[in-house]
């Protein structure tokens, strides 16, 4: 892998950004040298309702910002542009994918949020209470999360492409007590039943007394009046103000569920003053974002992407964003260049996947649009290939602007390593998330935990706390300290591989661990193995990836079925009927192979490197503490007649 990127870097053009002057080395120094006084000065730009006592209170694992300081991110994304100019100003252009659309200021979403707050407390939600929000990419999403943190109700956002199943999963683990959702989502021109899917999941968790149904689609939905109830009936009488909850900095905001190393997703706790302060500070920094912004994050809200850059990072900043609810290349496959044109966005901000993907339809749909408006790209979500990198620039962007390459995760709540443009230009190399924001001490990392000199790869961790970290595992402080903190002591462990080249720039190459990103969504093998082995027909399973030209990643299976089933095309099909129900439709398998024995240890553990390398068609290496040789042959065989 050194090797690999080595050649990459020494083969790749650089660009620059035009943009305004500030000192980013002396920035960053200051922020490592003096955390507290860096970071003091910074939070100065939000408003408290009472000022913290102290900066940073960091005993490894647990850093707390800010202790003591009050305030509310509602406030911070609302209240506070009423006093000014942004009141009136455009918070979100909604598009939906039938072509409808909404707009909506500052004035009305503050308007919205007080009474769905209302209505929320009217159900007898309180401080501290969880409620899950299963929606679709529709203004009532954003309206609800801010209602939430109005009155402090830890909230989890469920991605509207998981099942039923996947849902009651985070909501027992969570103990919600509400579920809120919608009577169905359009996509690609059908109506996905979402009502159906939160139904499913309130009767698997007792904890569930209400469901909040947000009518967007025009199909009959059934609804049972001792649960459930519409949104409009419950916001009649519901037009008042309500005061914001006076949070402490860190009382917990959300629970947002990624996927680990165990079967079950995690979920990963954020707070209220350190989220609110980084997530608003990485992205003037890495987008250079002003009043004249109009910022498009194509993200779904259901993911930490849509969470701190659709939701409260542009609110936070008093932009204008488009909010787009549909497929990117649905009904035409210029749909989004054509939204681009008609809002004049400036900064778009996307997925290496959606990029690839534009790139196979042709240059020739973006072409048909004025894309003169944009100022700045971003990608994000997996590593972006030169390729993608160049035609992005390219074609996008006309040669004339740069790519903000942003690589952080769900647990760093924003933005960790990133050009950073809003405050002084850089060089760019495309497939380099470039240099770490002010506050972040990267260091990469060899198996022994030695640091690694450049143009070497190996793992990323970081060595101090930043404002944005993760607060804890929900409910589980003994998984927060093994997976981040066990492997180096007292480093933050991402779980990517890295490297630094002789410019100091990083690479960042993929996962070290067993999670997959699928079109930039994390899911780990242990979670498809677990979902697939709950099909009765199924013995034993391994998951792997292999790349795929546009997703990334392509989830491939090895299965042992039980006795009495055969192989057949059949119950390959009824397998990924089964993922796609149990975990969603993100867990499509690519391909499913039978075989009669999983390559093992001595010690029973699965030899991943050796399917992984199958799966890829690599070669398998040294199989000297494999159990049975013969199970190698057969998967190779499996693969080979199979792909
Ligand atoms: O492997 C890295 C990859 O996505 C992982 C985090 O996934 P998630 O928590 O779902 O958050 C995605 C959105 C922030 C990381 O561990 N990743 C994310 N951004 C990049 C990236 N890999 C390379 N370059 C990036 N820009």
């Amino acid at each position: 892998m050194t090797q690999a990127a080595d050649s990459r870097v020494a083969h790749l053009p650089t660009t620059q950004y035009f943009c305004p002057s500030g000192d980013y080395d002396e920035m960053w120094r200051r922020a490592d040298q003096d955390p507290e006084g860096f970071w003091g000065e910074q939070a100065m730009d939000l408003d408290w309702f009472k000022r913290w006592d102290k900066v940073l209170d960091w005993k490894v694992p647990y850093a707390r910002w800010f202790v003591g300081g009050k305030l509310n991110l509602s406030y911070q994304c609302l209240d506070r542009h009423m006093k000014t100019e942004v009141k009136n100003k455009v918070a979100f252009y909604w598009e939906g994918e039938l072509g409808d659309s909404q707009v909506l200021t500052y004035a009305e979403l503050y308007r919205l949020t007080n009474n769905y707050a209302a209505a929320l407390k009217r159900l007898g939600v309180k401080r501290g209470d969880r409620i899950a929000l299963y929606l679709p990419m529709i203004p009532a999403l954003p309206i609800f999360m801010l209602a939430c943190a109005r009155i402090g109700a830890i909230f989890t956002v469920v991605f509207s492409a998981f099942s039923g199943q996947a849902l009651a999963d985070r909501v027992e683990d969570v103990e919600a007590k509400i579920i809120v959702t919608s009577s169905g989502m359009h996509r690609r021109g059908k109506i996905l039943p979402l009502k159906d899917n939160a139904v499913e999941a309130a009767k698997r968790c007792p904890c569930v007394e209400k469901i909040i149904v947000v009518k967007h689609t025009g199909h009959n939905v059934e609804m049972d009046p001792s649960r459930d109830v519409w949104l409009n009936d419950l916001l009649a009488g519901c037009d008042e103000y309500v005061a914001p909850e006076h949070m402490d900095s860190n009382d917990p905001l959300f629970v947002l569920y990624t996927s680990g190393s165990t079967g079950k997703p995690k979920g990963i706790l954020h707070g209220t003053g350190g989220y609110s302060l980084w997530i608003a500070k990485t992205m003037q920094w890495a987008f250079n974002t002003d009043a004249q912004t109009v910022w498009w994050c194509t993200a779904d809200i259901g993911w930490i992407t849509g969470h701190s850059y659709v939701v409260y990072a542009p609110l936070e900043l008093g932009l204008s964003s488009v909010m787009y609810e549909g497929a990117p290349d649905y009904p035409t496959l210029d749909r989004w260049w054509s939204i681009i044109e008609k809002y004049g966005v400036t900064i778009l901000y996307t997925s290496p996947t959606a990029i690839r993907m534009f790139m196979r339809h042709g240059e020739e749909w973006p072409a048909k649009h004025d894309l003169s408006s944009l100022k700045i790209l971003g990608s994000v979500g997996e590593p972006i290939n030169p390729e993608a990198w160049l035609w992005y620039y390219r074609h996008i962007g006309h040669e004339r602007i740069g790519i903000s390459d942003t690589w952080w995760q769900t647990e760093t709540g924003g933005f960790m390593i990133s050009p950073t443009p809003g405050i002084q230009p850089h060089f760019l190399k495309p497939g380099s998330a470039t240099k770490p924001m002010p506050g972040i001490v990267p260091a990469v990392l060899d198996a022994e935990g030695k640091e690694l000199p450049n143009g070497q790869t190996g793992f990323i961790v970081i060595k101090k706390p930043w404002p944005g970290m993760l607060l804890d595992i929900y409910h589980n402080p003994e998984l927060y300290q093994k997976t981040y903190w066990s492997r180096f002591p007292g480093y933050y462990l991402p779980g990517d591989y890295c490297m630094k080249d002789q410019d100091n720039f990083l690479w960042l190459l993929g996962r070290a661990d067993e999670v997959i990103k699928v079109a930039g969504h994390r899911i780990s093998t242990a979670e498809l193995e677990s979902a697939i082995v709950g099909h009765s027909a199924v013995a034993e399973a391994a998951a792997t990836s292999r790349p795929d030209e546009i997703k990334g990643e392509a989830i491939i299976m090895f299965v042992t079925l039980r006795k009495g089933t055969p192989p057949s095309v059949e119950i390959k099909n009824e397998l990924t009927r089964h993922l796609r129900a149990t975990i969603g439709t993100l867990a499509t398998p690519e391909e499913i192979f039978f075989v009669n024995l999983l390559p093992k240890t001595r010690s029973g553990k699965i030899m991943r490197r050796l399917l992984k390398a199958v799966a890829t068609g690599a070669t398998v290496g040294d199989t000297s503490t494999l159990d049975d040789g013969a199970s190698v042959d057969e998967a190779k065989a499996a693969f080979a007649e199979l792909s």
